[in-house]
């Protein structure tokens, strides 16, 4: 088989995706990576389904003209608006992420799950196509987490505000007895730590960062497009605001590979 060393390409409404970029980069640690912060452009989860393709759309084709060998949408409200138009429009093989709906409600041992998502993914055709097929006889317990993306994105992820959203968020859910929660959005795992404080430490809390990784190693491997061992892998990421806040939530060593562009 051929090794392609050309960089896999992330896109978010943020840094966000950067909670998928490391599940990817460690499950395929020999892969050169690309990665799109439209950070001037969040939330995306308040915009219009047209708005949101027209996004992506500009995002795929940064990382086209970079070289990306496939993208990862690393968004849900994106790959829940958008992913079908870009299959549709450009030849490169694409992996998406959807809120973990399927393995909650496989794992709910009360029957009752609850998914925190944005406006744009919980309103999606694609959104509401999956959790049809996959929560029967569970009930889920939808809940838009309208501000905390602004507030992750102005770099206030533990911060009172934030405590102050999740709670009057979760605790309806906890009272209906949820035992399992969905981060249905790429920023979301960022809260882990406040969520650690405010959740009853039994609560199973998802997402599909993993999935998304097995994923994206599984269509490498069938499209012939993996790097193999050969050569160093690189990375390089991209923001269109500030580098400070991006460089915040990359690993240290990579944190000068971070670069402002008004190209996206
Ligand atoms: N990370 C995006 C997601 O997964 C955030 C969307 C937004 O910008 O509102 O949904």
């Amino acid at each position: 088989m051929k090794a392609n060393t050309a960089p896999i390409g992330f896109f978010d409404s943020g840094i966000g995706g950067t909670s998928i970029w490391s599940a990817v980069t460690h499950l395929l640690p020999q892969e050169s990576t690309v990665y799109v912060a439209d950070s001037a452009n969040a939330p995306y989860g308040e915009k219009s389904p047209e708005e949101i393709v027209a996004l992506s759309v500009k995002n795929t084709e940064f990382l086209l003209d970079y070289g990306a060998k496939l993208i990862v949408v690393a968004c849900n409200t994106a790959t829940t608006n958008a992913i079908a138009s870009l299959r549709a429009r450009y030849p490169v093989p694409f992996v998406g992420i959807e809120p973990a709906i399927k393995p909650a409600a496989l794992q709910t041992k009360s029957g009752k799950v609850g998914l925190l998502a944005t406006k744009g993914t919980l309103g999606s055709a694609l959104f509401h196509k999956t959790a049809l097929e996959n929560t029967s006889g569970v009930e889920l317990i939808e809940q838009e987490g309208a501000g905390l993306v602004p507030l992750i994105e102005a770099g206030f992820e533990q911060g009172d505000e934030v405590r102050q959203l999740l709670q009057t968020y979760l605790n309806p859910m906890l009272e209906k007895g949820i035992d399992t929660l969905v981060l249905g959005c790429t920023h979301y795992p960022y809260l882990k730590p406040i969520l650690k404080e405010i959740l009853p430490p039994h609560l199973l809390v998802l997402d599909a960062a993993a999935a998304v990784a097995k994923q994206t190693q599984t269509l490498l491997t069938q499209h012939e497009l993996l790097a193999g061992g050969l050569g160093e892998s690189k990375h390089v990421f991209f923001t269109n605001k500030q580098t400070a806040l991006l460089a915040r939530f990359v690993p240290a060593p990579l944190q000068e590979q971070v670069y402002f562009t008004s190209d996206f």
